[in-house]
């Protein structure tokens, strides 16, 4: 199998990519454009961009399709949201989740995305969303590879057996222990929930995202406990502190000592821009913050940070419809971003850094030995994808194809 014609991210030319039993086995630069027939065996990418699958690290599969269900969020609260979920919790059932989940998932896959990091709220005595997630995950994964993260939604020390119910979620098959410690009672239980979820990862060899000061309060300051946590114990890499904010409405002072702290952590970020933008700043009136945590700084000082959606059409927003390119463009206009060195590398925020952040090491990317996993996109770079909003019209998965889009036809009459 091959595909022609196709531009790769930042190289110049046509390449002929090749790939045998689900694995790529050459990348060759053509010397010209080919003008070879299409059959089951050729593909032509029409000099279109040929890149890895697009990834959405952090999202709320269990939550998903449920906004207005039984009551909208009026507010558009954060805190709105959590109480108006504690509703429709009460009827969730197995079947129920499976379903939204899985008509969510063919949303993804219809945007070019392979690799999902779902949160899953544990805060459940039954556990019904994990045991319904686990399911899934098996049921699609020849679509999408999904980590689930154990995800305490009311709190790890703030709810009734919140320890318990961490634990058993890990030992059902959870692949990422969660948390949220600026949600719990005290600052004391937040601190206290980040050395617990610290301590349940390293004992069953997991990986670390945690909701972490998705607030706007400057004085919500766990990202400093848990990136002090991973630094001690090695873990940074495997550590995602997703949202950080309050880190928005810090003072520069305090933000120039904690980024030496975490540089040296070596722990991942994760920006949730259209939710963070919609839920946050709902204090303020004017000057009103954009309640983002501090992006380009972030990447600017080397640090490794992603965009993901976090929710499509539940209590905490009421839209969405899985195009993370959406996400990227909203993310690079709130966060000033536009600059001609970001356009020129800004698909790396929902690809390459967020496969850095999920450690998917060698499963990962355009080379030779790799899974022949990739997407075809109608554009010629990055550049091309966010100025005109571009859509993946293919989609091959370990050698498949999983998605085809037909190309839009527009005509004009005057
Ligand atoms: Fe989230």
């Amino acid at each position: 199998m091959k595909v022609i014609n196709a531009k790769l991210r930042h190289k110049d030319g046509l390449y002929t990519v090749s790939y045998q039993q689900g694995t790529f086995d050459s990348i060759e630069l053509q010397t010209g454009l080919l003008n070879e027939a299409v059959s089951a065996d050729v593909i032509d990418a029409k000099q279109q961009l040929l890149m890895a699958p697009l990834i959405d690290p952090h999202i709320h599969l269990d939550a998903v399709l449920t906004a207005g269900e039984p009551e909208w969020n009026m507010s558009g609260t954060l805190f709105e949201g959590i109480e108006r979920w504690g509703q429709r919790k009460e009827t969730i059932t197995f079947e129920d989740t499976k379903q939204r989940a899985k008509k969510t998932v063919d949303m993804l896959t219809a945007h070019g995305i392979q690799h999902v990091r779902t949160h899953v709220d544990v805060t459940d005595p039954a556990l019904t969303a994990l045991h319904a997630m686990l399911e899934v995950k098996e049921e699609i994964k020849d679509k999408v590879n999904l980590q689930i993260v154990a995800f305490p939604q009311e709190g790890i020390e703030s709810y009734k057996n919140g320890h318990g119910l961490m634990e058993e979620a890990v030992k059902l098959g959870a692949d990422v222990v969660g948390g949220i410690p600026h949600f719990e009672y005290t600052r004391e239980k937040g601190v206290s929930s980040v050395h617990f979820l610290m301590d349940l990862a390293e004992k069953y060899d997991r990986l670390v995202d945690v909701h972490c000061d998705e607030i706007d309060d400057p004085a919500s300051r766990f990202l400093e406990v848990l990136a002090d946590e991973a630094r001690v114990r090695g873990m940074g890499e495997r550590v995602t502190a997703s949202h950080t904010t309050a880190m928005g409405s810090y003072d520069n002072a305090y933000c120039y000592k904690l980024f030496r702290l975490l540089k040296r952590s070596k722990i991942n970020f994760i920006s949730c821009p259209t939710e963070s933008i919609h839920l946050q700043g709902r204090f303020d009136t004017y000057p009103k913050r954009r309640g983002l945590t501090r992006v380009a700084e972030i990447d600017r000082a080397g640090m490794n940070i992603s965009f993901a959606q976090d929710s499509i059409r539940d209590p905490w927003y009421p839209v969405g419809n899985g195009n993370i390119i959406r996400i990227l463009d909203a993310g690079l206009h709130i966060c000033h971003m536009l600059g001609y060195e970001d356009l020129q590398r800004c698909l790396d925020f929902v690809s390459d850094n967020s496969a850095k952040t999920l450690c998917l090491g060698d499963q990962y990317g355009i080379e030779v030995g790799r899974p022949a996993s990739f997407i075809i996109m109608n554009a010629q770079n990055d550049y091309d994808v966010v100025a005109n909003q571009a859509k993946a019209v293919l989609s091959v998965r370990n050698g498949a194809v999983i998605m085809r889009r037909q190309e839009e036809q527009v005509e004009i009459f005057a």
